[in-house]
């Protein structure tokens, strides 16, 4: 294989936020416009700056301000689809806000989500990639503002909104107090997925499987500190969306070679690679790729299967799905 070829394969991908696909100078250019005062959150190279994952959480919500109607969400939605696009990315399913998008009031979310799904099919037709919507309540945004976010992923769930996954500050309350939401999101037909097992332990991901039901967790590298859970995961089949460049951004590992994605791969575990917030880390998912055959001599043939059981783990319809599988096995030729 080469390296190249690789890193340009099609590529499937399950864990990106959407404000946090925003470019800064999109941001910038937005806040100029609007005459907003987002304060320091750049630094001299005009990258976003934070110290740690905490402070990324407050520069992330800062840079959300100039996010104020649902025109700017269809700018961004086409910004942050382009980016993927030349990564080589034909499906992936973003976390969509409400709490960002009108203040989750039910009637401004399905006109923050009309914008988003128009520049969605827009991005279909000129960059051949498809989107899908996860949406997201913001733990350390409490249960309550969390139950009203579920309300508005249940009134729009169907083939476009097609999931529910809690984000923000894992180590704010305990997942169990989010339960509500997930069963009320599962009732309405909805997929879950839950962040847990990066800045909570092994613990963490069990109370994601166990409190929420979730299928599919976000990041959950952590299980490897337990490996009875490790064997757990992989029995049960939940994937883990992994988003090494992120971890090691965030200060979690140290390098990707340090990761253990392919450790858990090795054991058993469904594994998929994400980006996360791309600017925010300074990655794509071209860099992810390159990083991990870098690490781990992945190759060609690995990074097909991958893509493959990628999209065997997206929460789209069977229909998109066959169609995503097609163009797929067309690039993978
Ligand atoms: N992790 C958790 N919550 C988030 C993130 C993230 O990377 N981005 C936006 N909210
Ligand atoms: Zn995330």
């Amino acid at each position: 294989m080469t390296y190249l070829s690789a890193t340009n394969s099609a590529k499937i991908e399950l864990h990106l936020h959407l404000e946090g696909g925003a470019p800064p100078a999109f941001i910038r250019g937005l806040a100029q416009e609007k005459q907003v005062d987002i304060g320091g959150i750049f630094d001299t190279h005009g990258n976003y700056k934070y110290t740690d994952f905490w402070d990324f959480l407050r520069v992330y919500e800062a840079a959300t301000q100039v996010l104020q109607t649902p025109q700017d969400f269809h700018r961004l939605t086409l910004a942050v689809l382009e980016e993927s696009a030349k990564s080589g990315v034909i499906y992936t399913e973003a976390f969509l806000s409400p709490d960002f998008c009108g203040g989750r009031d039910v009637g401004a979310w399905r006109e923050y989500l009309h914008a988003i799904r128009e520049a969605a099919d827009i991005a279909e037709k000129i960059m051949g990639i498809t989107l899908r919507g996860i949406v997201t309540p913001i733990r350390h945004f409490g249960p309550d503002k969390a139950r009203e976010t579920a309300i508005c992923a249940a009134e729009t769930a169907g083939d476009w909104i097609v999931g529910l996954g809690i984000g923000g500050d894992e180590k704010s309350g305990h997942l169990s107090d989010f339960a509500w939401s997930f069963d009320c999101a599962r009732e309405a037909g909805l997929r879950l997925t839950a962040h847990a097992g990066e800045w909570g332990g092994p613990d963490s991901v069990r109370s994601a499987i166990q409190d929420l039901k979730v299928e599919r967790i976000g990041h959950g590298v952590r299980a490897i500190e337990d490996l009875a859970l490790v064997d757990e995961i992989a029995e049960k089949g939940v994937v883990l969306e992994v988003c090494p460049g992120s971890n090691v951004a965030l200060g979690l590992y140290p390098s990707i070679r340090k990761h253990p994605i392919n450790e858990l791969y090795k054991r058993g575990v469904r594994i998929t690679v994400s980006t996360d917030d791309p600017p925010f880390f300074h990655t794509t998912m071209q860099k992810e790729y390159a990083a991990l055959h870098d690490a781990f001599d992945w190759d060609e043939a690995f990074f097909d299967q991958l893509a493959k059981a990628s999209l065997d783990a997206a929460f789209c319809d069977a229909d998109t799905k066959a169609r995503l599988h097609k163009t797929l096995e067309q690039a993978h030729a």
